[in-house]
């Protein structure tokens, strides 16, 4: 960390008219975030004493929707300053500078530049306490459009010049700035001062500040880092690209900390996820949010987990669906379970096909395996729910509990309307409607007689003229007709 205390500015204030969308470009999401909040995010790593938005566009807009999504993460206090007309970088710096004290270290970063680690972060501050000026740079092969790092023939940093008014000498040299920098605050004050817009563009760059600070004074030093870290996003392609590196970079961690991707393309990470040992994690699986899976957990493929923690063991199949849920130990969930909020399993529960549960608790070794709705319900250990079974926990106006006792065995078909208590070890016939709570250990069913129909035919087929009569006699049946 650098020594001095840190304000981070960061450079919100452009339009974005190329991502042709009503959302400001920085609450454009990545990961499931906005851009905005990624930056953010990372700026609160480096520990700093304020961090400043300078913005625009969508200014209400953009608070809110950042105050909202910071809730649950980072609480970093952000101080905003509008940037009326946007007249260049430098004057958008300009605009944070009244709020920032003199003894400060500055470091500058952008809305729109979302994938910078703080850890490159650090080695630019311990550069900028020894330098008043340190630059983030990037090597490319193709530096189009970018401003070139000018040096002297010792090799000391002269200057930055934009792409548009640099010369073609420069136009070759492959060392661009990524426009990230950290400055001393009192310094920078006085180089923001003398700007002028005497360039191509009539902008205020900031860019020029580096010719001013090589000029007498120690040497401006360069820090150099990964392209990838410093990719801007300016239209809906670049989006896609800068979420190809997180995803790429997400599955790297958690192929590093032991789990067997079968594809690690073909996995998703929007938010973060830590894995237990020798998990594996088949196909087009989405983590969002925060999820935590225990060693040798396997995901089957076309799985979506969203804030969710699943133990040790448990194996979830195919096309399942577990959503602000939690699952301990050894259970079996689908393929094509969906666990909804609130839904918590405990060791060993098997829940099976096209079985839906939300805010419910299913005690160890419980299970429902197929075809059901539990909805508010508790149900306790060992508890078998048979096919069909639903619990019936709305009526229109209230959502009411449902609570099977350990040990019962409900048949399949049943429809539990609540509220209604299954006693333990209580048997539910098949097919039963069951709305007065059932005795432990007995059998209960409601069940109309069976009976057997004599002299009943199967019906015949007719042909379209018979059809046609039997039609029209039955319609002249009607009353009224
Ligand atoms: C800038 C650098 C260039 C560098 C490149 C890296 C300058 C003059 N040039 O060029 O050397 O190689 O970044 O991407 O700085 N912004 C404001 N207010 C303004 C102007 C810009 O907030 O008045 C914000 C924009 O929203 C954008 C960022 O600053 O996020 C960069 O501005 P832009 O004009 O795109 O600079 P570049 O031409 O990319
Ligand atoms: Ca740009």
């Amino acid at each position: 960390m650098g020594i001095k205390p840190l304000s981070v500015v960061i450079l919100a204030a452009g339009q974005g008219k190329r991502m042709n969308s009503d959302l400001p470009k920085v609450l454009q999401l990545l990961a499931g975030r906005p851009l905005l909040s990624h930056v953010v995010n990372t700026a609160h790593h480096l520990d700093p004493t304020s961090v400043v938005v300078v913005y625009g566009h969508g200014g209400a807009q953009v608070q809110a929707a950042l105050a909202q999504v910071q809730a649950t993460l980072a609480q970093v206090p952000v101080e905003w300053v509008l940037q009326a007309n946007q007249l260049g970088t430098g004057h958008a710096v300009m605009q944070a500078m009244p709020i920032i004290p003199d003894d400060h270290q500055v470091l500058v970063l952008y809305g729109d530049v979302p994938l910078i680690r703080a850890a490159t972060l650090q080695r630019l501050l311990e550069a900028g306490d020894t330098s008043p000026l340190a630059l983030l740079a990037v090597l490319m092969g193709d530096p189009t459009g970018y401003g070139r790092i000018v040096r002297d023939a010792t090799g000391k940093a002269l200057a930055i010049v934009e792409h548009r008014d640099a010369t073609p000498a420069q136009l070759n040299i492959r060392e661009v700035f990524s426009g990230i920098l950290v400055a001393k605050a009192s310094r920078l004050r006085g180089w923001l001062k003398s700007l002028s817009n005497t360039n191509d563009q009539q902008e205020y760059y900031l860019t020029d500040i580096v010719a001013a600070a090589a000029q007498g004074g120690p040497e401006v030093a360069v820090v150099i880092c990964d392209v990838a870290e410093v990719m801007g996003v300016n239209d809906k392609v670049q989006l896609a690209d800068v979420e190809g590196v997180y995803r790429r970079e997400r599955t790297r961690e958690l192929m590093r900390a032991g789990a067997t991707l079968a594809d690690p393309k073909r996995v998703d990470v929007r938010g973060t996820v830590t894995v237990g040992r020798d998990v594996f994690i088949d196909i087009n699986v989405i983590f969002e949010g925060e999820v935590h899976l225990g060693a040798r957990v396997k995901i089957g493929p076309n799985c979506l987990i969203r804030n969710a923690r699943i133990g040790q063991d448990t194996e979830v199949f195919a096309n399942s669906i577990i959503d602000n849920a939690t699952a301990a130990e050894n259970c079996r969930i689908g393929p094509y379970a969906r666990l909804r909020p609130g839904t918590v399993l405990y060791a060993e529960v098997h829940v099976g096909n096209f079985v839906e549960i939300k805010n419910s608790e299913l005690q160890a070794g419980a299970k429902a395996n197929h075809l059901s709705y539990l909805g508010d319900a508790h149900i306790g250990a060992k508890v078998n729910v048979g096919a069909g079974t639903i619990t019936c926990n709305y009526d229109g106006q209230n959502k009411w509990p449902t609570v099977i006792e350990d040990g019962a065995f409900i048949g399949s078909g049943s429809m539990l309307v609540a509220p209604v208590r299954i006693g333990a070890n209580a048997t539910i016939g098949a097919g039963s409607t069951i709305g007065i709570n059932a005795p432990a250990g007995k059998l209960t069913l409601t069940r109309a007689k069976q009976i057997s129909v004599e002299g009943w035919n199967r019906p015949q087929k007719f042909n379209d003229d018979e059809k046609g009569e039997v039609i029209s006699t039955a319609i002249q049946k009607k009353p009224g007709a």
